[in-house]
């Protein structure tokens, strides 16, 4: 045998391991429910137990939590870059515009430190706020669905990677941001329903009260919401009849054009989300599962599975000793 021809069975054999090697790696890099099973078996319950403290004194971390997962996901994929601090000029995520409605980090924050204590440097911040999120869902009257864990801390965070759907868009423009991140127009119609427990500040609808009232609007609401927005930090409910609770009430709301912002009334009234809407108005089971089909969807993007990102020590900045910057 001469050696070109040892060189390329060679170079086969090591093809072949190559291949074995890789698959084998991403078979096994998934997110699967209960990944941490072995690793820190107490993990669910320790989260379970501190959103459940939280939540008997504050119901309203339940729209926190869900604010926070969503901003997560849409920006950079579910790797927790939501949650690191700016240094310096650096400006990371947490600095844009829409994180002003985030609240919840001093949660997490507390669970990572009482997971860090159990477990050190196994259970990722991404993980906290998906199981936190889906824990506040149950708590909030919403569906109790089993999540898979395995993800993996961003190494990035960048105020300048924030681009997410604002309140007054039209239903298309919308979707464009859900379908970007692999997600249907069901999906978002689904999504959306998180504003059953949500808040706005007056700013955000003010312009369909006045000068001119926005026709599409329930004349007694817009009467309501006029005397509400006297001053000009105050905040109205989404939902103005259940809104601390997970349901499909939000729904019911919107096709009686009794929704607070411009792109709460659009899905009532756009002629691609309307058969969903009336569904889910319809019937709470079929919107509760659809819910949480959504959200271990929206839990899905972009993740950073296997030996990819990190375990954060402290979910606020990126572990020291492998020296990375803040922010790129
Ligand atoms: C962890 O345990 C739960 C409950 O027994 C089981 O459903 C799940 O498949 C397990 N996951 C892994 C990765 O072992
Ligand atoms: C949100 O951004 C503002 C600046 O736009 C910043 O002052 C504030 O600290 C940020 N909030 C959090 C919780 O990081
Ligand atoms: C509020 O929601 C409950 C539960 O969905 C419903 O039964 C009730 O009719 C609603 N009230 C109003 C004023 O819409």
């Amino acid at each position: 045998m001469n050696i070109m021809k040892m060189k390329m069975i060679l170079s086969s054999l090591i093809g072949l391991l190559l291949f074995y090697c890789c698959v084998i790696h991403l078979v096994s890099a998934q997110l699967q429910v209960g990944f941490y099973n072995s690793t820190c078996p107490q993990t669910e319950t320790i989260v379970r137990q501190a959103v459940q403290n939280q939540f008997n004194s504050d119901p309203s971390i339940t729209a926190a939590l869900l604010r926070m997962h969503f901003h997560d996901c849409f920006v950079r994929g579910c790797d927790a870059s939501i949650l690191i601090k700016s240094t310096g000029s650096k400006k990371s995520e947490r600095e844009a515009g829409p994180n002003k409605t985030v609240r919840g980090y001093e949660l997490i924050d507390k669970i990572k430190k009482t997971l860090e204590t159990s477990c050190p440097s196994t259970v990722s911040c991404a993980d906290i706020i998906t199981l936190a999120t889906r824990d506040s869902v149950a708590l909030a009257g919403g569906p109790n669905y089993p999540i898979p864990t395995g993800r993996r801390d961003g190494l990035t965070s960048n105020i300048a990677d924030v681009n997410l759907p604002g309140p007054s868009l039209t239903i298309p423009q919308a979707l464009q941001f859900f379908t970007n991140k692999g997600l249907t127009l069901n999906d978002m119609v689904t999504l959306l329903g998180a504003h059953t427990v949500g808040i706005a500040h007056c700013k955000f609808f003010q312009g369909r009260l006045s000068p001119v009232p926005d026709k599409t609007m329930d004349p007694t609401l817009a009467a309501q919401l006029l005397k509400t927005c006297t001053k000009s930090s105050a905040t109205a409910f989404l939902d103005q009849n259940t809104s601390f609770t997970i349901d499909n009430e939000y729904y019911r709301e919107i096709t009686l054009r009794k929704g607070i912002l411009t792109i709460d009334q659009e899905l009532a009234l756009d002629k691609s989300s309307a058969p969903i809407v009336t569904s889910f108005a319809a019937n709470k089971d079929v919107f509760s599962q659809s819910f949480a089909n959504a959200m271990i969807k929206m839990a899905n993007i972009d993740v950073l599975v296997g030996s990819a990102g990190e375990i954060r020590k402290n979910c606020g900045v990126f572990n020291q000793k492998a020296n990375r910057k803040v922010v790129n």
